[in-house]
Protein backbone atom coordinates (compact mmCIF):
# COMPACT_ATOMS: atom_id res chain seq x y z
CA UNK A 1 0.00 0.00 0.00
CA UNK A 2 1.32 3.31 -0.58
CA UNK A 3 2.15 5.19 2.77
CA UNK A 4 2.23 8.95 4.39
CA UNK A 5 -2.00 8.85 5.12
CA UNK A 6 -2.51 8.06 1.16
CA UNK A 7 -4.35 4.12 2.04
CA UNK A 8 -6.57 5.85 5.28
CA UNK A 9 -7.42 9.11 2.56
CA UNK A 10 -8.21 6.28 -0.78
CA UNK A 11 -9.89 3.48 0.73
CA UNK A 12 -13.68 4.44 0.38
CA UNK A 13 -14.21 1.35 -1.95
CA UNK A 14 -12.82 -0.67 1.08
CA UNK A 15 -14.86 1.00 3.76
CA UNK A 16 -18.12 0.68 1.49
CA UNK A 17 -17.73 -3.13 1.84
CA UNK A 18 -16.82 -3.49 5.44
CA UNK A 19 -20.22 -3.02 7.08
CA UNK A 20 -21.74 -6.63 6.34
CA UNK A 21 -18.73 -8.15 7.89
CA UNK A 22 -18.81 -6.19 10.64
CA UNK A 23 -22.22 -7.41 11.35
CA UNK A 24 -20.91 -10.79 11.73
CA UNK A 25 -18.05 -9.40 14.00
CA UNK A 26 -20.65 -7.85 16.16
CA UNK A 27 -22.05 -11.64 16.28
CA UNK A 28 -19.08 -13.60 16.81
CA UNK A 29 -18.39 -11.24 19.62
CA UNK A 30 -21.95 -11.61 21.17
CA UNK A 31 -20.96 -15.44 21.65
CA UNK A 32 -17.10 -16.16 21.92
CA UNK A 33 -16.50 -18.22 25.52
CA UNK A 34 -15.05 -15.18 27.70
CA UNK A 35 -13.40 -17.35 30.80
CA UNK A 36 -10.44 -16.91 32.23
CA UNK A 37 -11.74 -13.67 34.14
CA UNK A 38 -8.27 -12.73 34.79
CA UNK A 39 -6.76 -12.68 31.82
CA UNK A 40 -6.65 -10.21 28.96
CA UNK A 41 -9.13 -10.52 26.13
CA UNK A 42 -6.95 -10.47 22.73
CA UNK A 43 -8.48 -9.38 19.01
CA UNK A 44 -5.91 -9.81 16.43
CA UNK A 45 -6.44 -7.56 13.09
CA UNK A 46 -4.23 -9.93 10.43
CA UNK A 47 -3.79 -6.82 7.52
CA UNK A 48 -4.12 -3.54 9.10
CA UNK A 49 -2.40 -1.30 6.66
CA UNK A 50 -2.79 2.50 8.23
CA UNK A 51 -5.47 1.65 10.71
CA UNK A 52 -8.48 3.88 9.53
CA UNK A 53 -10.39 0.94 8.41
CA UNK A 54 -9.82 -1.41 11.75
CA UNK A 55 -11.13 1.34 13.79
CA UNK A 56 -14.91 0.32 13.05
CA UNK A 57 -15.13 -2.87 13.06
CA UNK A 58 -12.58 -3.16 16.28
CA UNK A 59 -14.76 -0.41 17.98
CA UNK A 60 -18.24 -2.66 17.42
CA UNK A 61 -16.96 -5.49 18.99
CA UNK A 62 -15.57 -3.52 22.19
CA UNK A 63 -19.03 -2.48 22.18
CA UNK A 64 -20.77 -6.15 21.97
CA UNK A 65 -18.14 -7.53 24.56
CA UNK A 66 -18.32 -4.58 27.53
CA UNK A 67 -21.84 -5.52 28.65
CA UNK A 68 -20.41 -9.20 29.30
CA UNK A 69 -17.16 -8.45 30.60
CA UNK A 70 -18.16 -4.87 32.36
CA UNK A 71 -15.84 -1.77 31.40
CA UNK A 72 -12.14 -2.70 33.20
CA UNK A 73 -11.81 -6.45 31.70
CA UNK A 74 -8.33 -5.57 29.54
CA UNK A 75 -8.74 -6.02 25.81
CA UNK A 76 -6.07 -6.19 23.67
CA UNK A 77 -5.97 -5.29 20.07
CA UNK A 78 -3.15 -6.50 17.66
CA UNK A 79 -2.53 -4.65 14.73
CA UNK A 80 -0.78 -6.87 12.21
CA UNK A 81 0.78 -6.32 8.53
CA UNK A 82 3.98 -6.74 6.67
CA UNK A 83 7.28 -5.21 8.00
CA UNK A 84 7.22 -2.22 5.30
CA UNK A 85 3.83 -1.50 6.24
CA UNK A 86 2.90 2.32 7.20
CA UNK A 87 3.00 2.01 10.85
CA UNK A 88 3.67 5.11 11.97
CA UNK A 89 0.34 6.13 9.76
CA UNK A 90 -1.26 3.60 12.27
CA UNK A 91 0.04 5.19 15.12
CA UNK A 92 -1.56 8.50 13.85
CA UNK A 93 -4.99 6.59 13.44
CA UNK A 94 -5.05 5.45 16.88
CA UNK A 95 -3.85 8.79 18.25
CA UNK A 96 -6.02 11.37 16.61
CA UNK A 97 -8.44 9.39 14.21
CA UNK A 98 -11.90 10.59 16.07
CA UNK A 99 -13.28 7.12 15.20
CA UNK A 100 -9.92 5.21 17.14
CA UNK A 101 -11.80 2.85 19.88
CA UNK A 102 -8.56 3.72 22.36
CA UNK A 103 -10.74 7.44 22.86
CA UNK A 104 -14.16 5.28 23.82
CA UNK A 105 -12.26 2.45 25.10
CA UNK A 106 -9.94 3.37 28.54
CA UNK A 107 -9.26 -0.57 28.96
CA UNK A 108 -8.42 -0.95 25.39
CA UNK A 109 -4.60 -1.62 24.50
CA UNK A 110 -2.59 -2.02 21.63
CA UNK A 111 0.00 -3.80 20.17
CA UNK A 112 1.10 -3.68 16.81
CA UNK A 113 3.11 -7.41 14.65
CA UNK A 114 5.40 -6.30 11.63
CA UNK A 115 5.11 -10.19 9.95
CA UNK A 116 3.51 -11.41 7.27
CA UNK A 117 0.31 -13.27 8.29
CA UNK A 118 1.35 -16.69 6.38
CA UNK A 119 3.18 -17.38 10.11
CA UNK A 120 2.05 -17.74 13.73
CA UNK A 121 2.18 -14.41 14.21
CA UNK A 122 0.57 -14.67 18.45
CA UNK A 123 1.18 -17.11 21.34
CA UNK A 124 -1.26 -20.66 20.40
CA UNK A 125 -4.66 -20.41 22.30
CA UNK A 126 -4.32 -16.70 22.85
CA UNK A 127 -6.64 -15.21 20.62
CA UNK A 128 -10.48 -14.93 21.08
CA UNK A 129 -11.62 -12.40 17.99
CA UNK A 130 -9.22 -12.29 14.91
CA UNK A 131 -10.51 -10.14 11.52
CA UNK A 132 -9.70 -9.43 8.20
CA UNK A 133 -10.95 -6.77 5.64
CA UNK A 134 -9.57 -6.91 2.52
CA UNK A 135 -6.19 -8.23 3.17
CA UNK A 136 -6.17 -12.00 2.29
CA UNK A 137 -6.50 -11.68 -1.38
CA UNK A 138 -2.55 -10.64 -1.47
CA UNK A 139 -0.77 -14.09 -1.93
CA UNK A 140 2.54 -14.59 -0.50
CA UNK A 141 4.37 -13.73 -3.68
CA UNK A 142 3.46 -13.88 -7.79
CA UNK A 143 4.69 -17.12 -8.56
CA UNK A 144 4.84 -16.29 -12.28
CA UNK A 145 5.01 -13.44 -14.47
CA UNK A 146 1.99 -12.38 -16.22
CA UNK A 147 2.46 -11.89 -19.81
CA UNK A 148 -0.34 -10.23 -21.24
CA UNK A 149 -2.10 -8.44 -17.72
CA UNK A 150 -0.83 -7.36 -14.24
CA UNK A 151 -3.94 -9.36 -12.96
CA UNK A 152 -4.28 -12.69 -13.65
CA UNK A 153 -8.26 -13.04 -13.77
CA UNK A 154 -7.71 -11.05 -16.78
CA UNK A 155 -4.58 -13.05 -18.20
CA UNK A 156 -5.06 -15.44 -21.48
CA UNK A 157 -2.52 -17.63 -20.30
CA UNK A 158 -3.58 -20.61 -18.65
CA UNK A 159 -0.37 -21.96 -17.13
CA UNK A 160 0.09 -18.89 -15.47
CA UNK A 161 -3.98 -19.07 -14.10
CA UNK A 162 -3.09 -22.26 -12.78
CA UNK A 163 -0.25 -21.42 -10.93
CA UNK A 164 -1.73 -18.20 -9.92
CA UNK A 165 -4.59 -21.28 -8.54
CA UNK A 166 -2.38 -23.51 -6.98
CA UNK A 167 -0.57 -21.08 -4.98
CA UNK A 168 -3.61 -19.04 -3.99
CA UNK A 169 -4.86 -22.39 -2.31
CA UNK A 170 -1.74 -23.10 -0.89
CA UNK A 171 -1.56 -19.41 0.55
CA UNK A 172 -5.44 -19.75 2.19
CA UNK A 173 -4.38 -22.70 3.50
CA UNK A 174 -0.82 -21.62 4.85
CA UNK A 175 -3.48 -18.46 6.85
CA UNK A 176 -5.70 -20.63 7.76
CA UNK A 177 -3.69 -23.52 9.65
CA UNK A 178 -1.41 -20.66 11.87
CA UNK A 179 -4.92 -18.64 12.47
CA UNK A 180 -5.99 -22.63 13.96
CA UNK A 181 -2.90 -22.37 16.26
CA UNK A 182 -3.58 -18.78 17.38
CA UNK A 183 -7.45 -19.26 18.21
CA UNK A 184 -9.15 -19.91 21.32
CA UNK A 185 -11.36 -23.00 21.80
CA UNK A 186 -14.56 -21.43 20.83
CA UNK A 187 -12.84 -18.11 19.13
CA UNK A 188 -13.72 -16.69 15.95
CA UNK A 189 -12.10 -15.31 12.70
CA UNK A 190 -14.11 -13.46 10.77
CA UNK A 191 -12.69 -12.17 7.03
CA UNK A 192 -13.70 -9.93 4.43
CA UNK A 193 -11.72 -10.92 1.37
CA UNK A 194 -12.28 -10.32 -2.76
CA UNK A 195 -14.05 -13.04 -4.37
CA UNK A 196 -14.94 -14.25 -7.65
CA UNK A 197 -18.95 -14.43 -8.19
CA UNK A 198 -20.50 -17.30 -8.84
CA UNK A 199 -19.96 -16.81 -12.84
CA UNK A 200 -16.28 -17.04 -11.47
CA UNK A 201 -15.83 -13.07 -12.42
CA UNK A 202 -12.83 -11.10 -10.20
CA UNK A 203 -14.77 -7.93 -11.03
CA UNK A 204 -12.41 -4.34 -11.43
CA UNK A 205 -12.53 -4.53 -15.75
CA UNK A 206 -12.66 -1.36 -16.78
CA UNK A 207 -10.35 -0.45 -14.16
CA UNK A 208 -7.90 -3.22 -15.03
CA UNK A 209 -8.04 -2.53 -18.54
CA UNK A 210 -7.06 0.77 -18.09
CA UNK A 211 -3.94 0.04 -15.92
CA UNK A 212 -3.04 -2.35 -18.44
CA UNK A 213 -3.91 0.36 -21.22
CA UNK A 214 -1.86 3.07 -19.69
CA UNK A 215 1.68 0.78 -18.83
CA UNK A 216 1.47 -0.15 -22.43
CA UNK A 217 1.17 3.08 -23.59
CA UNK A 218 4.05 3.97 -21.20
CA UNK A 219 6.22 1.43 -22.64
CA UNK A 220 5.90 2.79 -26.41
CA UNK A 221 6.57 6.06 -25.02
CA UNK A 222 9.61 5.24 -23.79
CA UNK A 223 8.57 6.15 -20.28
CA UNK A 224 9.13 2.31 -18.98
CA UNK A 225 10.89 -0.53 -21.01
CA UNK A 226 8.86 -3.33 -21.91
CA UNK A 227 10.83 -5.53 -19.24
CA UNK A 228 9.62 -3.58 -16.63
CA UNK A 229 5.59 -4.01 -17.71
CA UNK A 230 6.50 -7.95 -17.95
CA UNK A 231 7.98 -7.94 -14.34
CA UNK A 232 4.68 -5.60 -13.17
CA UNK A 233 2.06 -8.22 -11.35
CA UNK A 234 -0.61 -7.35 -8.77
CA UNK A 235 -0.41 -10.73 -6.81
CA UNK A 236 -3.57 -10.46 -5.64
CA UNK A 237 -6.71 -13.27 -6.12
CA UNK A 238 -10.01 -13.76 -5.71
CA UNK A 239 -11.29 -16.72 -4.55
CA UNK A 240 -14.84 -18.39 -4.95
CA UNK A 241 -16.94 -19.83 -1.96
CA UNK A 242 -15.68 -23.17 -3.10
CA UNK A 243 -12.02 -22.23 -3.41
CA UNK A 244 -12.96 -20.72 0.50
CA UNK A 245 -14.24 -23.66 1.51
CA UNK A 246 -11.68 -26.55 0.25
CA UNK A 247 -9.38 -26.47 3.15
CA UNK A 248 -11.99 -27.41 5.56
CA UNK A 249 -12.71 -30.57 5.04
CA UNK A 250 -9.47 -31.74 6.59
CA UNK A 251 -8.39 -28.68 8.33
CA UNK A 252 -12.15 -29.51 10.28
CA UNK A 253 -10.45 -32.48 11.29
CA UNK A 254 -6.84 -31.49 12.03
CA UNK A 255 -7.51 -28.30 13.24
CA UNK A 256 -10.82 -28.66 14.87
CA UNK A 257 -12.22 -25.26 12.73
CA UNK A 258 -15.30 -24.95 11.05
CA UNK A 259 -17.35 -22.39 8.94
CA UNK A 260 -20.29 -20.72 10.65
CA UNK A 261 -20.92 -18.46 7.69
CA UNK A 262 -19.75 -17.97 4.28
CA UNK A 263 -20.80 -15.94 1.34
CA UNK A 264 -20.15 -14.12 -1.64
CA UNK A 265 -22.33 -10.72 -1.96
CA UNK A 266 -21.31 -8.26 -4.09
CA UNK A 267 -20.00 -4.88 -3.23
CA UNK A 268 -21.29 -1.32 -3.66
CA UNK A 269 -19.45 0.93 -5.93
CA UNK A 270 -19.74 3.98 -4.13
CA UNK A 271 -17.72 6.00 -6.87
CA UNK A 272 -20.47 4.79 -9.64
CA UNK A 273 -23.71 6.02 -7.28
CA UNK A 274 -21.83 9.44 -6.92
CA UNK A 275 -20.85 9.79 -10.37
CA UNK A 276 -24.72 8.78 -10.84
CA UNK A 277 -25.81 11.24 -8.71
CA UNK A 278 -23.45 14.20 -10.01
CA UNK A 279 -22.25 12.97 -13.32
CA UNK A 280 -18.61 14.11 -12.49
CA UNK A 281 -16.85 12.25 -14.75
CA UNK A 282 -13.75 13.56 -14.24
CA UNK A 283 -14.28 12.91 -10.51
CA UNK A 284 -15.23 9.44 -11.07
CA UNK A 285 -12.10 8.65 -13.05
CA UNK A 286 -10.02 10.61 -10.41
CA UNK A 287 -11.56 8.49 -7.42
CA UNK A 288 -10.80 4.97 -8.58
CA UNK A 289 -7.17 6.18 -9.71
CA UNK A 290 -6.66 7.43 -6.56
CA UNK A 291 -7.76 3.77 -5.01
CA UNK A 292 -5.83 2.20 -7.12
CA UNK A 293 -3.04 4.30 -6.46
CA UNK A 294 -3.05 3.51 -3.23
CA UNK A 295 -3.36 -0.39 -3.07
CA UNK A 296 -1.49 -1.24 -5.76
CA UNK A 297 0.39 1.34 -7.64
CA UNK A 298 3.61 1.06 -5.20
CA UNK A 299 3.47 -2.74 -6.07
CA UNK A 300 3.79 -2.07 -9.67
CA UNK A 301 6.89 0.51 -9.35
CA UNK A 302 8.79 -2.45 -7.23
CA UNK A 303 9.41 -3.65 -10.62
CA UNK A 304 10.94 -0.17 -11.86
CA UNK A 305 14.77 -1.95 -12.82
CA UNK A 306 15.51 0.90 -9.67
CA UNK A 307 12.59 0.70 -6.85
CA UNK A 308 15.06 2.83 -5.30
CA UNK A 309 15.22 5.55 -7.14
CA UNK A 310 13.11 7.99 -5.76
CA UNK A 311 12.14 10.19 -8.63
CA UNK A 312 11.31 8.31 -11.50
CA UNK A 313 9.48 5.89 -9.09
CA UNK A 314 7.31 8.86 -7.66
CA UNK A 315 6.90 10.12 -11.73
CA UNK A 316 6.23 6.81 -12.79
CA UNK A 317 3.28 6.49 -10.25
CA UNK A 318 2.10 10.04 -10.67
CA UNK A 319 1.56 9.74 -14.42
CA UNK A 320 0.22 6.30 -14.15
CA UNK A 321 -2.36 7.77 -12.04
CA UNK A 322 -3.33 10.58 -14.46
CA UNK A 323 -3.27 8.22 -17.61
CA UNK A 324 -5.60 6.26 -15.44
CA UNK A 325 -7.91 8.32 -14.11
CA UNK A 326 -8.52 10.28 -17.62
CA UNK A 327 -9.15 7.23 -19.35
CA UNK A 328 -11.63 5.97 -16.93
CA UNK A 329 -13.27 9.48 -17.36
CA UNK A 330 -13.69 9.26 -20.51
CA UNK A 331 -16.55 6.21 -20.70
CA UNK A 332 -17.29 5.55 -16.66
CA UNK A 333 -19.09 2.31 -15.56
CA UNK A 334 -20.01 0.56 -12.66
CA UNK A 335 -17.49 -1.54 -11.35
CA UNK A 336 -18.24 -5.30 -10.14
CA UNK A 337 -16.99 -5.55 -6.50
CA UNK A 338 -17.12 -9.45 -5.81
CA UNK A 339 -16.34 -9.49 -1.95
CA UNK A 340 -16.75 -12.63 0.34
CA UNK A 341 -18.13 -12.57 3.94
CA UNK A 342 -16.88 -15.78 6.40
CA UNK A 343 -16.74 -16.49 9.87
CA UNK A 344 -14.54 -19.57 10.87
CA UNK A 345 -15.26 -21.34 14.59
CA UNK A 346 -12.77 -22.91 16.08
CA UNK A 347 -13.48 -25.53 18.67
C1 LIG B 1 -6.09 -3.32 1.10
S1 LIG B 1 -5.22 -3.27 2.60
C2 LIG B 1 -6.51 -3.59 3.76
C3 LIG B 1 -6.47 -2.68 4.94
C4 LIG B 1 -7.67 -2.73 5.84
N1 LIG B 1 -7.73 -3.99 6.55
C5 LIG B 1 -8.97 -2.44 5.11
O1 LIG B 1 -9.93 -3.18 5.29
O2 LIG B 1 -9.04 -1.47 4.37
C6 LIG B 1 -4.37 -4.82 2.58
C7 LIG B 1 -3.31 -4.93 3.65
O3 LIG B 1 -2.89 -6.30 3.74
C8 LIG B 1 -1.52 -6.28 3.99
N2 LIG B 1 -0.92 -7.57 3.66
C9 LIG B 1 -0.75 -8.12 2.44
N3 LIG B 1 -0.11 -9.28 2.55
C10 LIG B 1 0.14 -9.47 3.86
C11 LIG B 1 0.79 -10.49 4.61
N4 LIG B 1 1.32 -11.56 4.01
N5 LIG B 1 0.86 -10.36 5.96
C12 LIG B 1 0.32 -9.28 6.57
N6 LIG B 1 -0.31 -8.28 5.92
C13 LIG B 1 -0.40 -8.38 4.57
C14 LIG B 1 -1.00 -5.15 3.11
O4 LIG B 1 0.29 -4.74 3.51
C15 LIG B 1 -2.08 -4.11 3.33
O5 LIG B 1 -1.77 -3.24 4.37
Amino acid sequence: MEGGGAYNRSSRVQAAGLAPAIALFEEAAALVPLAHESHAISIADYGCSEGHNSMAPISAALRTLRPRVGSERAVMVFHTDLPENDFGGLFQTLSVDPDSYLRSDSAAFTSVIGRSFYEQLLPSNSVTLGWSSWSVQWLSRAPAAIPDQVQVAYSQDKAVRDAFARQAAEDWRTFLVHRASELRNGGRLVVLTMALDEVGNFGYQPLLEAIYGSLRQMVETGLIRAEELHRMVIPTVGRGAKDLAAPFDDLGRSAELAIEHLEVFSGEDRIWAEFNANGDANAFGTQWAAFSRASVFPTLASALDDPRQGSRVAGFIDRLQAEVASRLAKSPSEMLIPLAKMVVLKG
